[in-house]
């Protein structure tokens, strides 16, 4: 898959932009703070729909300006898309395909498929388990349309739990207790297919990261990811039945999948809390490249990668692992300075010089 071009209007620091971009590598390079993390957050929230930052739409609006455009165009098996997202600042974001609006963000489900690898993503392994949860949810949501809708209707049923349980703190009804319950109901049917999609993708995962962490550390270290589950898998309904008087006195749910997380362990040791910095930081890139991996064998398929920042957070080892893996996918890099490693270790396809919210082109 190849992304064609970007094309943005008053996104973040860009009044507007227009980018042809080349298959294999892109570099962007350009001081701190002039815009190089801009253009991949476009291209994210393009694929998906949301900030890779966790931002909200009116903050990628540029300031001053009242709405905001992301138009691109990918190409998949010669088959080429057109993306147009309009970005306003209080209501909700308008998308179209190739000129036909959509309805529901799901829509947008498997056009462009990317894997972002940023210097937070390093951080995977001694980050609280909402990061950990966060990483299972944006693989899978790429790969699997049934997750994405199973667990958006987990998070919505949560919601609503919650709100309700709140609400009963001041004043419970009969009919709230009847809501209570068939929210409780509907809320273990959704937990469960969460589980159910989490515990076989961590199962898929396992596996490939294994086998990269072997290489990447010279078969020195071996590495194991434990799906940790917060309830086990056919007892949410029991759970949340058992929880109930506990919920009503927190006014809120107390268990299950929004409390799961994973465990990683290096030769038999939990990596989070005996695992030096490089050796979590080899987890991390495994995950990221068993990432690659797995859009791979799902979409048959390159998926488009997206670098920002995080060569030179590797030592010259991890970098040389990453940059091998890489191959011909076409790769987004950011980065400070055009490094000469860069260069020796990769072939450059097209190199951008980035400052304050323009884009010269330099080959
Ligand atoms: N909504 C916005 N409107 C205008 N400028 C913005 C907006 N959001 C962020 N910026 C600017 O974008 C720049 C940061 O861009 P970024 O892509 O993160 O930089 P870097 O090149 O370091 O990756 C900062 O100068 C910031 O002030
Ligand atoms: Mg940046």
């Amino acid at each position: 898959m190849i992304i064609e071009s970007l094309n943005l209007s008053n996104f973040r620091n860009y009044d507007y932009l227009d980018l042809a971009l080349a298959p294999g590598v892109n570099l962007f390079y350009g001081d701190n703070a002039q815009g190089k993390t801009n253009i991949l957050e476009s291209l994210f929230v393009a694929a998906t729909t949301k900030s890779h930052r966790g931002s909200k739409d009116k903050e990628m609006i540029k300031i001053g300006a009242e709405d905001a455009h992301i138009k691109l165009m990918v190409k998949k098996r010669n088959l080429q898309n057109r993306i147009d997202m309009h970005l306003k600042r209080s209501k909700h974001k308008g998308i179209a395909i190739n000129g036909v609006p959509i309805k529901r963000s799901a829509d947008l489900f498997g056009i462009i498929n990317l894997v972002f690898f940023s210097p937070e993503d390093l951080d995977i392994i001694k980050d609280g388990p909402s990061a950990r949860r966060r990483f299972l949810d944006m693989e899978l949501s790429q790969i699997d349309k049934i997750y994405l809708r199973d667990l958006s209707d987990f998070n919505k049923l949560l919601q609503s739990r919650n709100k309700l349980l709140k609400d009963m703190a001041f004043k419970q009804t009969p009919e709230d207790e009847i809501t209570l319950d068939v929210l409780t109901a509907q809320l273990a049917e959704a937990g469960e297919k969460v589980i159910a999609g989490r515990e076989h993708f961590a199962g898929d995962l396992k596996g490939i990261t294994k086998d990269l962490h072997a290489k990447i550390s010279g078969g020195r270290e071996d590495l194991e990811i434990q799906y940790v589950a917060n309830v086990k898998k056919g007892t949410y309904v029991q759970v949340l039945k058992d929880d109930r008087a506990r919920d009503l006195r927190f006014c809120l749910t107390n268990s299950g999948p929004h409390k799961d997380d994973l465990e990683f362990q290096i030769n038999g040791a939990d990596a989070r809390k005996y695992g030096s910095q490089g050796q979590q930081r080899t987890i991390a890139l495994s995950l990221k490249l068993a990432e690659i991996e797995l859009v791979k064998s799902v979409i048959h398929d390159d998926p488009v990668l997206l670098l920002d920042d995080v060569l030179s957070e590797l030592d010259s080892n991890r970098q040389k692992f990453l940059l091998d893996n890489v191959g011909s996918i076409q790769t987004l890099v950011t980065c400070t300075g055009l490094d000469e490693f860069i260069e020796e270790r990769l072939k450059i396809n097209k190199i951008f010089y980035v400052k304050d919210g323009t884009v010269l082109s330099k080959n």
